[in-house]
């Protein structure tokens, strides 16, 4: 079938890091999508800047958003170029050009995604975004689709890998606040504005599309209660240790019933408490052993009861796992294939039995 044709806005950790994927997975991708993806620009914003990471295989660079946006040779738009007004900008003018659209940020969506997701409704466009949400964690599709028959009753985790990552090493290695900071940008972790991840916004964020998926309402940015690790010292932490606990940013929502003696009538259909606050974690918890750049959720589900998700919060390849998944869905919504993909008989010799591990 026709490959579909990206335009990538973006070449920095992610973009990168998709780059590779592209390149690494290509079989992959077309036995379980049945297409190629190929990339036909990149949009940067200093095309002489060195890469360590090869353009995909016959892409052009471009500083201008309109090769992207207004090609009609361009199926979808995949923006990893962060930020809330240019992004919005690029998206906007996408979706008018009649493409899909998968991005991994959270901050626009956060903040001003709601007028994207109608437009994309109105346009019939596709819009996913799986990398927005602690990385490589399938925790989007987990809620928009396995979960979709619950009603989730809380959801709590660590959603920012930056703050993990500084904590984990203040704690385990002694490092400075500063200093692992520092080692979370050179790793690729942190945003552009390193104060969104320690200031707890980034996780705010994140917070606020699992509100939406968990739901289904619109929790607005500005009155959710944001608090972050700025200013915690190595003494705060030895002290928690000491008592048996970490200190984790959290990430929490849930729901709570209307207190006695108070008319609720006028809440609307659900009462939400969330916030995101540095927290003392017992040790013996789950949430407490998440180390490094790991993010973690666990939700509870009325059906499923409690569920826990963990795995790598940042970085380009996690992340961008989490971008191709999207891409690759886009590719197959245009060729459906409704078992996901089909299998290939596996030959005898493939068959290895246990003793041989
Ligand atoms: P980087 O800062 O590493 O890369 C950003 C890229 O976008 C660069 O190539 C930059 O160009 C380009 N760019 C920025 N602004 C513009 C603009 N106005 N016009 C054209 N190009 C522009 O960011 P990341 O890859 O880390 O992050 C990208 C997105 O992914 C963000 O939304 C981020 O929140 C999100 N994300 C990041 C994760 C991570 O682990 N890093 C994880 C999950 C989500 P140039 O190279 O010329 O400077
Ligand atoms: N800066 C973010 C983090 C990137 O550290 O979690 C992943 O969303």
């Amino acid at each position: 079938s026709k490959p579909l044709v990206a335009g990538l806005a973006g070449f920095g950790t992610v973009g990168g890091g998709l780059a590779r994927l592209l390149k690494e997975n290509a079989d992959i991708i077309r036995r379980r999508t049945g297409r190629d993806i190929v990339v036909k620009r990149v949009l940067v914003r200093n095309a002489q800047k060195a890469r360590n990471v090869p353009l995909p295989e016959g892409a052009e660079l471009t500083t201008d958003p309109a090769a992207l946006t207004d090609d009609p040779d361009i199926d979808v738009l995949v923006e990893l170029i962060g930020g809330i007004d240019q992004a919005r900008a690029l998206i906007d003018r996408a979706l008018d050009q009649g493409k899909h659209i998968v991005t991994a940020n959270k901050a626009l969506l956060a903040e001003e995604g709601l007028a994207l997701f109608q437009k994309a409704e109105r346009k019939k466009r596709i819009l996913r975004y799986e990398a927005s949400v602690a990385g490589a964690i399938p925790i989007v599709q987990a809620l928009k689709e396995s979960l979709t028959g619950n009603r989730i009753e809380s959801l709590m985790g660590i959603l920012n890998g930056t703050s993990n990552y500084i904590l984990s090493e203040m704690t385990s290695n002694g490092l400075d606040f500063d200093v692992a900071l520092r080692q979370a940008q050179e790793l690729g972790y942190a945003e552009a504005d390193p104060t969104l991840d320690i200031d707890g916004h980034d996780a705010a964020h994140k917070l606020i599309l699992l509100i939406r998926l968990a739901y289904g309402v619109n929790y607005p940015y500005t009155a959710l209660s944001v608090r972050g690790i700025r200013g915690l010292s190595s003494l705060d932490i030895r002290l928690a240790r000491e008592f048996g606990y970490r200190i984790k940013l959290i990430g929490q929502v849930r729901e709570v019933r209307c207190p006695e003696g108070r008319d609720c009538r006028d809440d609307g259909p659900i009462r939400l408490e969330a916030g995101v606050f540095p927290a003392l974690v017992h040790h013996t918890f789950l949430l407490a052993r998440v180390g490094g750049v790991y993010n973690a959720a666990r939700v509870e589900a009325n059906a499923a009861g409690a569920l826990f998700f963990h795995g790598r919060g940042a970085g380009d390849l996690p992340t961008a796992g989490a971008v191709l998944a999207d891409l690759m869905a886009v590719a197959r919504e245009e060729r459906p294939n409704n078992t996901g993909f089909v299998g290939r008989d596996l030959p005898k010799a493939a068959i290895v039995p246990p003793e041989e591990w």
